[in-house]
């Protein structure tokens, strides 16, 4: 049974949305279900598939408990259907159905923008996957190693959520669609995933946590703007899908943050003051910082692409149906309608790069763009605060948003770090020092060797300060030989 809170466990697919009784659900599910274990060896973690991982499955979607860690070999892993609880009179939260009561079902006439919506959504999750399967063979650490596979796992099960979404509400063409985003892959020339940043390669460990720092983030903040949806059980879905993204976010700033920390330290040990010394700090077999921030920059602006244009008229659509809100849109003081309103967006003009009032209407994804922009900050915001406990003479800083872009106002025209548009020629020469060279990529490249004795660490990442689910030191996270 059921209750909604707790995670029924007696059908095949654990799930607190009432399978048992929804027969129809639940056999498109199952037979969906071979194909994806086949995806998952196939494009799946490489090796490790015997291993035992201590891992966290949700057994509840209740804030204060929802999970139960213990080790799991992955292809057993209970890939779920998890909603958070339905809120009782819950309303469109925006756009010019605000105030009705949350569709308990696909409108008719937003049916194509919402399948659209999750396709989109679906299409990342087992992307991320894909691109990080080659990461286990050089985990700096048991620990690093098993929080990846935590993620791996979880981006799993949120394709899961989005399969179901389709299966449920969506007919025969939701079944096609389920089908089609295990025929697709990252990277794939034929049938790549939907989206540019989940094509990239993440070749090495700093890159997987800029990945989760930067990348994931955006899925956070997606998934923020989806759990504002008039369509309930798209917000339910995401809404509990948050819960598990936090960690993600937090393998992201603790990962980089960790790595920082272990190059500060090496530096005033063998007393190097210069951080830009990069042939000393590199020496110490520790990456040096203007090569973190190299990577930070091209994660950024990878991960920026990922909001589309500033000013679309499909964003305008999706918040006008009430599909897709804004950031913390019930929390907003606005009339969550925006017909008149505008918003600050910067764009092109003049020879320079201006603030222009556009309609906020059409300006939504400029919106969430900034919030994710100012959501990144913190991050880095903290690792200054951490440098500078250790006194090293160096800042981490977001580049401007017109740096490094493909997609929207900027895609057309170079820009430096900060915002000062220049010429090719002057974008050729700066290259090298904005974003990681080929030098750079080696040499990080160099440094990844696999540690998999327990509680020991690769020599360029720090220890964490606390284990997961409170584990000592030497907690042998993944039991390598299953
Ligand atoms: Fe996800
Ligand atoms: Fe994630």
């Amino acid at each position: 049974m059921t209750d909604a809170v707790n995670v029924d466990y007696s059908t095949s697919i654990p799930n607190n949305v009432d399978l048992g009784s929804d027969r129809r659900v639940l056999k498109a599910l199952e037979q969906w279900h071979p194909g994806y274990l086949d995806w998952w060896g196939r494009m799946g973690p490489e090796g490790f598939q015997e291993a035992l991982v201590y891992l966290r499955t949700a057994v509840s979607v209740d804030p204060k408990g929802w999970a139960i860690f213990d080790y799991v070999r992955m292809p057993q892993y209970r890939w779920g259907i998890l909603l958070a609880p339905q809120e009782e009179g819950r309303r469109i939260p925006c756009g010019e159905h605000a105030g009705e009561p949350a569709w308990q079902d696909v409108p008719g006439e937003y049916r194509a923008m919402l399948r659209r919506l999750i396709v989109i959504q679906g299409d990342t999750e087992p992307a991320s996957v894909e691109q990080q399967r080659h990461l286990g063979v050089t985990a700096p650490s048991l620990y690093d190693l098993r929080n990846l596979f935590q993620v791996n796992v979880e981006e799993g099960r949120h394709l899961w959520a989005m399969v179901y979404l389709l299966q449920k509400y969506f007919g025969r063409d939701g079944r096609e669609e389920a089908e089609e985003l295990l025929r697709r892959s990252s990277g794939d020339p034929d049938h790549p995933r939907m989206l540019g940043a989940f094509n990239e390669a993440t070749p090495d460990w700093l890159s997987f946590f800029m990945f989760t720092f930067f990348t994931d983030r955006d899925g956070k903040m997606q998934l923020e703007a989806l759990s504002q949806s008039g369509f309930d059980p798209l917000s339910r879905t995401c809404r509990f899908m948050l819960t598990e993204e936090a960690h993600h976010m937090f393998v992201g700033e603790t990962g980089i943050g960790r790595v920082i920390q272990r190059t500060c330290e090496a530096m005033r040990t063998a007393g190097v003051d210069d951080p830009y010394d990069i042939d000393q700090v590199r020496g110490l077999g520790v990456i040096d910082l203007p090569t973190i921030q190299k990577k930070a920059n091209l994660h950024f602006s990878l991960s920026l692409d990922l909001f589309g244009s500033e000013i679309s008229t499909n964003a305008a659509n999706a918040f006008n149906a009430g599909i897709k809100g804004r950031h913390r849109e019930s929390k907003l003081g606005d009339d969550h309608r925006l017909l008149d309103a505008t918003y600050p967006v910067l764009r092109l003009g003049n020879g320079g790069i201006r603030t222009v009032e556009e309609p906020a209407l059409t300006a939504i994804n400029a919106r969430l763009r900034d919030d994710y922009v100012h959501d990144c900050a913190g991050g880095i915001g903290r690792w200054n605060k951490m440098i500078a406990r250790t006194g090293t003479p160096f800042e981490f800083k977001l580049p401007h948003v017109a740096f490094n872009r493909r997609i929207g106002e900027f895609a057309g025209v170079h820009a430096d770090p900060d915002g000062k548009l220049i010429d090719e020629a002057e974008w050729q020469a700066g290259m090298a020092k904005w974003l990681p060279s080929p030098e750079d990529r080696a040499f990080i490249e160099s440094l990844m060797q696999p540690e998999y004795a327990p509680g020991r660490f690769a020599p360029w990442i720090a220890p964490p300060r606390a284990g997961i689910d409170n584990k000592p030191g030497e907690f042998e996270y993944v039991k390598i030989a299953g």
